[in-house]
């Protein structure tokens, strides 16, 4: 399983980058426009920045609602970049635009996935990766890591290529239960993957550790 990191900050993805832990990047709207980011340039330049960190597959998600207007800024986004990945909203304008756009060659995440029916469409119109959102399913009192081990079962009964990429993840547990069901990849934010490292028995151990050999580097002082 691989893992990538929810966010279009460039700082967070230095930090993740570091700690040896991702393998790419998804970024959205939202979290773009956390950044200062509200035009395609903008956008585009912060993507190019994220490309001198990290060689891996970067999502950039369409701004526009219909089908013709995704078409083209997808068009225009997988330019920037071969590891660029579009990503396009799993509506009914959204999976006309997928058709369109991977016809061309071009890698799209299907993204506001929240169904095991939107993301055999997303397989049907050709999606490398299908985006299951988890916690806005689970804020919603549904069972959002139920859906993602529905549509792995599905695409593995049914030798679908399609990668099962579970995002919107909120806490360590999402990132167990995506990996013990077969999500291909994981989108976290940056405070999910520092909370994956983290565990009181390993401070306990370390503080101990720490101590001991201390007292018998006093013990052992002329
Ligand atoms: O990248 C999309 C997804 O991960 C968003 O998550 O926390 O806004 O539901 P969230």
């Amino acid at each position: 399983m691989k893992l990538f990191l929810d966010t279009a900050n460039i700082q967070e993805i230095r930090e993740a980058v570091a700690l040896g832990a991702i393998n790419g990047v998804t970024t959205n709207p939202s979290l773009a426009a956390k950044e200062n980011i509200g035009d395609l340039e903008s956008y585009k330049t912060a993507i190019l920045s994220i490309t001198k960190l990290i060689n891996g597959p970067i999502s950039v998600e369409v701004t526009a609602a219909d089908t013709m207007g995704m078409v083209q800024q997808a068009e225009e986004i997988a330019n920037w970049h071969p590891n660029v990945v579009v990503k396009i909203p799993s509506t009914v304008d959204g999976f006309r635009a997928m058709a369109a756009i991977t016809r061309q060659g071009i890698a799209v995440n299907q993204t506001l996935c929240f169904s095991v029916n939107q993301a055999i469409l997303g397989a049907q119109a050709g999606a490398r990766y299908v985006s299951p959102f988890v916690g806005r399913l689970d804020d919603e009192g549904l069972d959002g890591m139920q859906v993602v081990a529905d549509i792995v079962e599905v695409f593995h009964k049914h030798g679908i290529k399609t990668q099962v990429l579970a995002a919107s993840i909120r806490h360590p547990l999402h990132v167990t239960t995506a990996a013990k069901v077969g999500a291909d990849v994981v989108t976290l934010p940056l405070k999910v993957l520092i909370q994956m490292a983290q565990h009181s028995l390993t401070d306990v151990g370390m503080a101990r550790f720490m101590k001991d050999w201390q007292s018998a580097a006093g013990r052992n002082r002329p």
